[in-house]
């Protein structure tokens, strides 16, 4: 039996099988809005902190904490995250963490953006491909590779073949059923980055990202190993289910509101807005670690040094006070600025790809499957339990169409994700 949204809020558990079900998640967060400025957690969901957690979940609040890096670290609580090896840019203070971004900016630019269009299109064709032929297919499958594929290919320099392995070992980090499953993909993971990173060096540089992180430095000195293999780990992570969670929401809401696609369609002008209303409506990350350093008061509530905040941006992107008619999906919303991307001095580093990705996914799937709709019958997969949260499947049909790149044999390995 469900518990009430009121029971929930009383101690907020994302890893609840309850939260599978999207609506009553954020009924929570409303309870949640509506009560104390800062309800509480036992068991936040990235790490067991002392104490457990205090919750953000109203815009202002978690606008202001992330702006206020003084009294809200990101520096993790001492033992909450010791499986992490290296300095990660999203764990750092600044004046580090600014060098360290330093580095990487450029290479999400927008001019950078701008080149790689025509690639992600390719890629993006290239899996509708696989399905466009039958008139039925899964867009999921689009939604959770694409965004690897371009990562792995046109930034990192990894064989894209291996997306598949390490999208396995990210969820089963993040979202594994117990402890000793997460810590083993962790470690995994690790492993394998630490490989294709350790494998590169005294190579040629190719110029993509594992080159410049090999090749970084800061004040003078070049950023440790361990440093490079923890920040490329980084952007596999950041860079794979954030997206491709929230492209699997819009295809699932365009394929449940045939209105809201064909208007999509014939108004392509209107992308840009849709694909930022999807990201506050339903692609924003549900709760990131702050660590108070000093006694700090914030709307009435003080926070002790020690104390661990969660900054759960999705909650605050669905704040009346901000965003009138918030729990709607208003495709062509005027005034938005969400936080799905979070802000301050640790807002996304790979928002412009993000958006290229996302708009380019939707562009695709609407110029060639117009009519795409959920199949009869279909019950797509969601999966709730996570920070970042999606369709798994979103089975489709639509109008049969032609194949783009009959060329590329369907059994190549990078198709087989
Ligand atoms: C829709 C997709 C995405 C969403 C919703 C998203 C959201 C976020 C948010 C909320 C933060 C702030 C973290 C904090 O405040 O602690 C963040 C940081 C970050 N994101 Fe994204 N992200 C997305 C896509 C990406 C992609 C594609 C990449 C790169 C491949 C990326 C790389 C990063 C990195 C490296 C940081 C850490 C920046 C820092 O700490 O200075 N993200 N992202």
């Amino acid at each position: 039996m469900t518990t009430s949204p009121e029971s929930h809020a009383q101690n907020w558990d994302l890893r609840h099988p309850d939260f599978n079900d999207n609506d009553l998640l954020y009924d929570v967060y409303t309870v949640m809005r509506q009560g104390c400025p800062f309800p509480h957690t036992d068991t936040p969901f990235l790490a067991d902190t002392p104490g457990g957690a205090w919750i953000a979940v109203n815009y202002d609040d978690c606008y202001r904490i992330a702006q206020d890096w003084e009294h809200f670290s990101n520096n993790p609580v001492p033992g909450s995250a010791d499986f992490v090896i290296g300095d990660l840019v999203v764990m750092m203070d600044p004046p580090r963490q600014q060098k360290l971004r330093k580095v990487l900016n450029p290479y999400f630019s927008p001019a950078q953006m701008k080149a790689l269009r025509p690639q992600v299109t390719t890629e993006t064709d290239l899996l509708i491909d696989d399905f466009i032929g039958a008139g039925a297919g899964d867009l999921a499958r689009v939604a959770w590779r694409q965004p690897g594929i371009v990562l792995f290919k046109y930034l990192l320099g990894i064989p894209a073949h291996d997306v598949g392995i390490c999208f396995q070992l990210t969820d089963d980090a993040l979202n594994g059923a117990t402890e000793d499953i997460r810590m083993t993909a962790w470690g995994g993971l690790y492993q394998y980055i630490h490989d294709t990173v350790t494998a590169r060096i005294g190579q040629p540089s190719r110029g993509d990202m594992i080159d410049i992180l090999l090749a970084a430095e800061i004040d003078g000195e070049r950023l440790p190993i361990e440093d490079a293999v923890a920040n490329a780990m980084l952007l596999v992570q950041a860079g794979l289910e954030t997206t491709a969670s929230a492209m699997s929401f819009a295809f699932h809401h365009l394929a449940t509101h045939p209105g809201e696609r064909d208007r999509l369609a014939a108004d392509p002008d209107l992308l840009p807005r849709a694909v930022e209303e999807l990201i506050r409506y339903a692609g924003s990350i549900h709760g990131l670690h702050r660590t108070v350093t000093k006694d700090v008061e914030l709307s009435g509530h003080t926070f002790h040094a020690g104390d661990t905040v969660v900054v759960n941006f999705a909650a605050a992107n669905r704040d009346d006070n901000v965003f009138p008619d918030a729990n709607r999906c208003v495709l062509d919303r005027r005034e938005n600025r969400h936080l799905g991307f979070g802000a301050g001095v640790h807002r996304c580093l790979g928002s412009n790809l993000a958006r290229l990705e996302f708009q380019i996914g939707v562009e695709r799937v609407l110029s060639r499957l117009p009519d795409f709709r959920l199949a009869t019958g279909a019950r797509p997969d969601f999966h709730g339990n996570s920070i970042t949260r999606g369709f798994r499947t979103v089975p489709v049909e639509f109008s049969p169409g032609i194949c783009r790149h009959p060329q590329v044999p369907a059994g190549r390995p990078d198709r087989l994700l």
